[in-house]
C-alpha cells in the first residue's frame, strides 16, 4: 500500500474532546467509508484507541485497513481493534460500549438495488441495529454518538430547478434502503430528545474513491471499460448525484463528531452535483474508451432524480470545507482502481462474497447487469 493513498484527510483538532483520549467504537469500519473513517481518526487523535465493529458482510473487508493491522506502532500501542460482530448483538454491544468515549455508526446496508431485491436486512441493520446501539448508549454515559446518515432520506428533486435541500427539508425517503436510513435518524432525535443522548447526524450525498465496493457507479464502471466492457446506465442516464470524494466525507464526519452540537444534524457535500451520464462519459474519457459502450437500461423503480446538498451550516458553524475537487479525485480513483488488482482479486475469493446475489456484475459476465450510483 502506497502512501499517498492515505493523504488529505483534513485535521480539525482545535476541540477540547481532541485533546482527551478517546475510545471511538466505529460500526461497519471494514467498509468503504468506516475504513477511510478509522484512518482518519487514529491520524486526527492520536491519544485515541479505535475499536471497529463489523459483520464483515459482502462489503466488509478486512484488507481495506490492511496498512492499520500491518501498522506495528498502532498495534503495538494498542489503538486499534477489530471485532467481527454484528450491531444487532445487544450483549456483544453492550460488553464494547462499556469500553467506549463515542460511538460512530457507519455500519449500514448501503446499497439501493439490494434493498429492491432484499429489503428485510435493510431494516435489519439499519433500523433494528441503529436502535440497539442508541440503547446500548444511553446506559453507558456515551459522549458523542455519530449517527452516518445519507442525504437519500430527503427524497428527490425534479430535474431543472435550483432548489437544494437543507436540514429542516422534510424526510421523503423513496427505496427501503434511504426509508430504513430515516428510521435510524427519527431514532436518533428520539434518543436526544428522550433522553439527552448526545446524539449527531450527518447527511452526505454519494461517495467515491478508493476501497469502494464495485457494485456502486464509479468503481463498476471503471472496471467494465478498462475490461471494454458495456456500461448499463439506467433509464436517460441525466439523474444527478452529488458527489463528494469519501476523504473530504471523512474530514467532515471527523469535525462533527468533535465541534457538532448534540441534536443537530449537519449535512456533508462538496457542491458538486453531476449526472450520471457526465460522471459515466468522464470516465471512458479518462480510460481513452469511446462512448459506445455505453447501454441505456431500464430505469430503477423509485429511482430519485436528483439530490443536491446545502452544506452552508458545516462551513459556517463548523468552518469545514471540502479540499479534494471531482476531476482531480476521479482521475486519482481511476488510477487506484487500475493499480490495486490484488485488492480486486481478493475481493472475488472470499468465501461472502460467493452468497452476493446482485449488483457485483462485475465479478461474473453471467450476472445480470446493472449499476447506480447509489
Ligand atoms: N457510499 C455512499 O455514497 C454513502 C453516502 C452517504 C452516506 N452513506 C452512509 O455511510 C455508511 C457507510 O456506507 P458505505 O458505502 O461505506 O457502506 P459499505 O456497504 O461499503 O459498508 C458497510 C459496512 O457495514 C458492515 N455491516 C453491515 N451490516 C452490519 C451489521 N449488522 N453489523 C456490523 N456491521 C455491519 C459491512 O460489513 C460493511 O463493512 C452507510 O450508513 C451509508 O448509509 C454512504
Amino acid at each position: 500500500m502506497d502512501r499517498t493513498d492515505h493523504t488529505h484527510i483534513t485535521h480539525i483538532t482545535d476541540s477540547t474532546l481532541s485533546t482527551q483520549p478517546q475510545t471511538i467504537l466505529v460500526t461497519g469500519g471494514a467498509g468503504f467509508i468506516g475504513s477511510w473513517l478509522v484512518r482518519g481518526l487514529l491520524e486526527t487523535l492520536p491519544d485515541s484507541r479505535v475499536i471497529n465493529l463489523d459483520a464483515l458482510t459482502y462489503a466488509g473487508n478486512r484488507a481495506n485497513l490492511a496498512d492499520v493491522e500491518q501498522n506495528p506502532d498502532l498495534m503495538e500501542a494498542g489503538r486499534y481493534r477489530f471485532v467481527h460482530g454484528d450491531i444487532c448483538d445487544p450483549a456483544l454491544v453492550d460488553a464494547l460500549m462499556a469500553e467506549a468515549t463515542m460511538v460512530v455508526n457507519v455500519a449500514a446496508e448501503s446499497h439501493v438495488d439490494r434493498s429492491i431485491t432484499g429489503p428485510m436486512a435493510f431494516t435489519r441493520t439499519n433500523v433494528l441495529g441503529t436502535h440497539v446501539l442508541l440503547e446500548s448508549a444511553r446506559c453507558h454515559g456515551i459522549t458523542r454518538f455519530l449517527q452516518v446518515s445519507t442525504d437519500e432520506v430527503y427524497g428527490s428533486l425534479a430535474l431543472g430547478e435550483d432548489t437544494q435541500f437543507d436540514e429542516t427539508s422534510a424526510l421523503a425517503p423513496n427505496s427501503p434502503y434511504s426509508a430504513t436510513k430515516a428510521a435510524g435518524d427519527m431514532l436518533c432525535r428520539s434518543y436526544f430528545e428522550t433522553f439527552g443522548l448526545p446524539v449527531l447526524v450527518t447527511r452526505c450525498g454519494n461517495n467515491y474513491g478508493p476501497y469502494q465496493f464495485p457494485e456502486k457507479l464509479i468503481p463498476f464502471f471503471i472496471l467494465r471499460a478498462t475490461n471494454n466492457e458495456p456500461l448499463p446506465v439506467y433509464g436517460d442516464g441525466l439523474n444527478i448525484r452529488d458527489w463528494i470524494h469519501v476523504k473530504d466525507h471523512v474530514s467532515g464526519l471527523i469535525a462533527v463528531l468533535l465541534q457538532g452540537t448534540p441534536g443537530q444534524v449537519y449535512n456533508i457535500g462538496a457542491n458538486n452535483q453531476q449526472s450520471n451520464m457526465v460522471v459515466t462519459l468522464s470516465i471512458l474519457k479518462a480510460l481513452g474508451k469511446p462512448d459506445d459502450l455505453i447501454e441505456y437500461v431500464t430505469d430503477r423503480p423509485g429511482h430519485d432524480r436528483r439530490y443536491a446538498l446545502d452544506t452552508q451550516k458545516i462551513r459556517h458553524q463548523l468552518g469545514w470545507s471540502h479540499a479534494i475537487e471531482f476531476e482531480t479525485g476521479l482521475c486519482e480513483t481511476i488510477a487506484w482502481y487500475q493499480k490495486h488488482t490484488a485488492w480486486l482479486e481478493g475481493l472475488k475469493h472470499r468465501p461472502e462474497q460467493h452468497a452476493a446475489t446482485t449488483g457485483a456484475g462485475w465479478l461474473s459476465d453471467s450476472m445480470a447487469l446493472t449499476a447506480t450510483a447509489d
